[in-house]
């Protein structure tokens, strides 16, 4: 087994750090935007011979530890019945929000092994392209993220309809939270048969709750999503933006990988979660924007930050941005690949 990250994932402390970044397959890649003048992104992710070349495009080039599968967490919203899509330059929009409990009854239960066996034959033809010391990373949103989009119509700001929703109908939220949750753990369960060596739950926006709110209305669905990988024995990742104030709960929610945004370094992270369970982060994407000495020191921290316990996997806090220079993704990896 010569897999870095799947060994990082298992806690072993490692001479160099492997380093895999949030939207690696993206848009500040030249042979990306190449794909994306003739194919619109929705196409990209649903024809698996175009999903197949951009995940393996930043592989090819900076031979990162792990691929992970080109797809969009709002994907799984079509089959339920969601008029989803990508506007140029406005991000996803959903032509009809849930906003009721008549429309969470109304979203419609599916099968991921027949409405989404597209994104399960592009996770077949990946794994059979990639080097057996590449990990294939597959992933969902975390149901509250998801909800939030449902719920909000599109980039939820400043989630005002998700959280009137979540007080004032707490049964009907917590039916929408359940409904999505088996869905996304049967989802998963098929990336895995399909192929995928881990997972990754993105909960990118769990981190606008109370702490109490997250334990109440998240947490329960959360651990059935993370009981239900553990029992098929994969790595699974979760990653919430701007959760430092939820660490105590996300220790709890069984994940294998907990996915650290920038604003907490690494060793004050330690002292909330302890050392049983394995670290991904933290570079903050925007140091990517800055000089060479900046970008060497800032990585550096990290990298040494992550060796000290072991169980460290090197990434971004959040996904890289277009406009990052491809020289700063070379600097960065020169930083963690010379030790
Ligand atoms: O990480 C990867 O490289 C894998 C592919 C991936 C994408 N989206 C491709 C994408 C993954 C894992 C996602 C997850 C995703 N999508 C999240 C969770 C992670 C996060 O970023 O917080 C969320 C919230 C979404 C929803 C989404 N998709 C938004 C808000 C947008 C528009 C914003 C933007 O960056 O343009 C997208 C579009 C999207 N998803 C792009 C990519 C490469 C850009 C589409 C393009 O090519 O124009």
């Amino acid at each position: 087994m010569n897999n870095l990250y799947l060994k990082a994932v298992r806690g072993e402390s490692l001479k160099i750090s492997p380093v895999w970044m949030m939207r690696q397959a993206g848009r500040y890649l030249p042979e990306y935007l190449d794909v994306r003048k003739k194919h619109e992104f929705l196409e990209v992710c649903s024809i698996p011979e175009l999903a197949c070349e951009v995940t393996l495009q930043p592989i090819r080039r900076f031979k990162f530890d792990a691929a992970i599968l080109f797809s969009d967490i709002l994907v799984p919203l079509v089959p339920m019945g969601i008029n989803l899509s990508f506007g140029k330059g406005h991000g996803p929009q959903i032509a009809n929000p849930v906003r009721s409990t008549r429309d969470i009854q109304n979203l419609k239960n599916f099968e991921p092994r027949e409405e989404l066996g597209f994104v399960l034959d592009a996770i077949r033809m990946i794994r059979a392209e990639l080097p057996t010391d590449v990990a294939l990373i597959g992933f969902t949103g975390a149901p509250f993220t998801l909800a939030t989009y449902l719920i909000e119509g599109g980039k939820p700001n400043p989630f005002a309809n998700t959280k009137r929703l979540m007080y004032t109908e707490p049964e009907a939220f917590a039916s929408l939270l359940n409904f999505l949750g088996t869905i996304m753990a049967d989802y998963l369960h098929a990336m895995v048969e399909a192929g995928a060596d881990a997972v990754q739950v993105f909960d990118t926006w769990a981190g606008i709750l109370p702490e109490r709110e997250f334990r109440n209305v998240n947490l329960p669905v959360l651990q059935q999503i993370f009981q239900h990988l553990n029992s098929l024995k994969i790595p699974s990742t979760y990653f919430a933006l701007g959760s430092s104030h939820l660490l105590n709960s996300i220790k709890e929610t069984g994940c294998s990988v907990i996915g650290l945004d920038w604003r907490l370094p690494i060793p004050e992270t330690r002292k909330i979660i302890g050392n049983d369970v394995a670290v991904q982060g933290n570079l903050d994407p925007t140091v990517l924007l800055a000089d060479e000495a900046t970008i060497r020191r800032e990585t550096r921290q990290i990298v040494v930050a992550g060796r000290e316990k072991g169980g460290h996997i090197f990434n971004l806090g959040h996904g890289i941005l277009p406009m990052t220079p491809i020289s700063s993704v070379e600097i960065m990896l020169d930083e963690i690949r010379k030790a």
